[in-house]
């Protein structure tokens, strides 16, 4: 008598879906994108294959999908070194219209590196002499051979069509990089950083958001909010939600809910809603009650539970870090209502209908 054996199943360790065991594995992933880059002894980080890049005095990123929501996080980090930067979608990046003056880093964020808009920013940058790096996770991959510079995220293969330990990873790599290029850093930033395995293993390991998803798997769509670092996070909240369960889903940076999205809120559309302890904290809630004045749903992602329990119908709750890095922690949570809402719809998870992994069409 022979066992079936399905490699397929053998490279998911155990787990129902590569999606899962991918978001099970970020302890590791953000283990090995850290290892060796941060320094306690003068509170610095070092990225040896950056050798020689200097602090430029521009940024351009360019990148799609998960990995634009990953730029648009890193972009926030880079301004708040006094460095300028614009983030754009690789396929409206358009060297012809848009003014690359000397002294601009053109960052390409890609997990395959072979993602053909992605791919043709860099040429166009190349093309014009601009400095260009990528962001990547493929070593070897067509990005990396064709830039300047390239920085690896390391997070390991990816399997599931939809990123998720590869966006933590990118967002961990561009708080790197952010500090790397402008020499700014401090021992509290890098001792937040070295303490994120830890907490998104917490994370993994008590979270709410199988109970959440359970609740909310009939609703008429999901709505993802928050301001600032949060904001990117609440747009890749909404695409993982939209990619896996094909529900409609929208995530906004939460002060543009009133220009138009309030319009679809009901007590049909759970909002999710990044509430941590930051400087936003006052004008989320106002945010937050304008929705449940509309009688939505609340599913707060905080670290301060007890400041927003009275206000959420659902808590989500991430550990206490460095103001920058909340949305790092958030995200887990988001990604895990995401496939569990998949997974009681019953959906192709790690290959969900008219998607790629890597999409290498303009
Ligand atoms: C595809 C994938 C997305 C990914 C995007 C960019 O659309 O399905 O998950 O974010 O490409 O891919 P890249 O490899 O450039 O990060």
């Amino acid at each position: 008598e022979t066992v079936e054996w399905d490699i397929e199943d053998a490279g998911k360790s155990g787990y129902d879906h590569y999606m899962l065991k991918e978001i099970n594995e970020q302890p590791h992933a953000l283990r090995e994108c850290l290892r060796g880059r941060p320094r306690e002894l003068d509170a610095s980080i070092e990225i040896d294959e950056l050798e020689g890049l200097e602090r430029p005095e521009r940024v351009h990123f360019v990148a799609c999908g998960t990995s634009y929501h990953a730029a648009l996080y890193g972009a926030r980090l880079f301004r708040e070194q006094g460095i300028q930067t614009n983030t754009f979608l690789a396929s409206e990046y358009d060297v012809d219209a848009i003014p690359v003056d000397e002294g601009t880093l053109v960052v390409g964020v890609t997990q395959s590196g072979e993602t053909a808009d992605t791919l043709g920013a860099l040429r166009a940058a190349n093309r014009i002499g601009a400095e260009t790096l990528s962001v990547t996770n493929v070593v070897g991959c067509s990005a990396a051979r064709e830039t300047d510079y390239v920085m690896y995220i390391r997070a390991g293969p990816e399997i599931g069509v939809a990123a998720t330990k590869t966006f933590a990873s990118q967002q961990v790599a561009l708080a790197m990089l952010s500090r790397a290029l402008t020499g700014a850093c401090s021992s509290a930033f890098i001792k937040a950083l070295r303490a994120l395995p830890d907490q998104v293993q917490s994370i993994l390991d008590t979270s709410q958001a199988a109970t959440v998803a359970d609740e909310y798997v009939d609703a008429d769509a999901y709505f993802f909010i928050g301001r600032g670092y949060n904001a990117p996070v609440a747009l890749e909240g909404a695409l993982k939600m939209k990619e896996i369960t094909y529900k409609h889903a929208e995530g906004f940076p939460a002060g543009e809910l009133k220009h138009g999205p309030l319009a679809l809120v009901t007590e049909r559309t759970p909002v999710f809603s990044m509430l941590t302890g930051d400087s936003n904290a006052e004008k989320m809630l106002g945010n937050v009650r304008e929705v449940e004045s509309r009688g939505a749903p609340i599913v707060a992602v905080t670290d301060v539970p007890a400041q927003v329990a009275t206000h959420a119908d659902h808590v989500l709750e991430i550990p206490n870090t460095h103001r920058l890095f909340a949305p790092i922690l958030a995200n887990i949570q988001l990604q895990l209502v995401s496939y569990w809402v998949a997974n009681q719809l019953g959906r192709s998870i790690d290959k969900p209908r008219n998607l790629a992994k890597s999409v290498t069409v303009e």
